[in-house]
């Protein structure tokens, strides 16, 4: 399914660019040496960009495929933190 139908940038495309370091819209749009034109697509890039920050915070795989960098949920290091 396409994110960006002015530049053509599907799902795929997108969670590439996260997955390869992107952590803004505009970085996506960088990454496939684009820039956003009407700019209706931006807020869904944001939303992918924090759903793989959220996912790769409580440790399940990401959407992007970037392997997790936190194997323990959240809120167990927050109890382990508060003991
Ligand atoms: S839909 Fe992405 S810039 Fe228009």
């Amino acid at each position: 399914m396409y994110v960006c139908n002015c530049n053509g940038l599907n799902e795929r495309m997108v969670d590439q660019a996260i997955a390869d370091g992107a952590r803004s819209a505009a970085e996506v749009f960088r990454e496939h040496e684009c820039r956003p034109l009407c700019g209706r697509c931006v807020g869904e890039v944001r939303t992918r960009i924090n759903a793989c920050r959220h996912r790769d915070a409580c440790g399940s795989q990401p959407a992007c495929g970037k392997k997790p960098a936190v194997s323990t949920p959240v809120h167990e290091h927050f109890l382990m933190a508060a003991e």
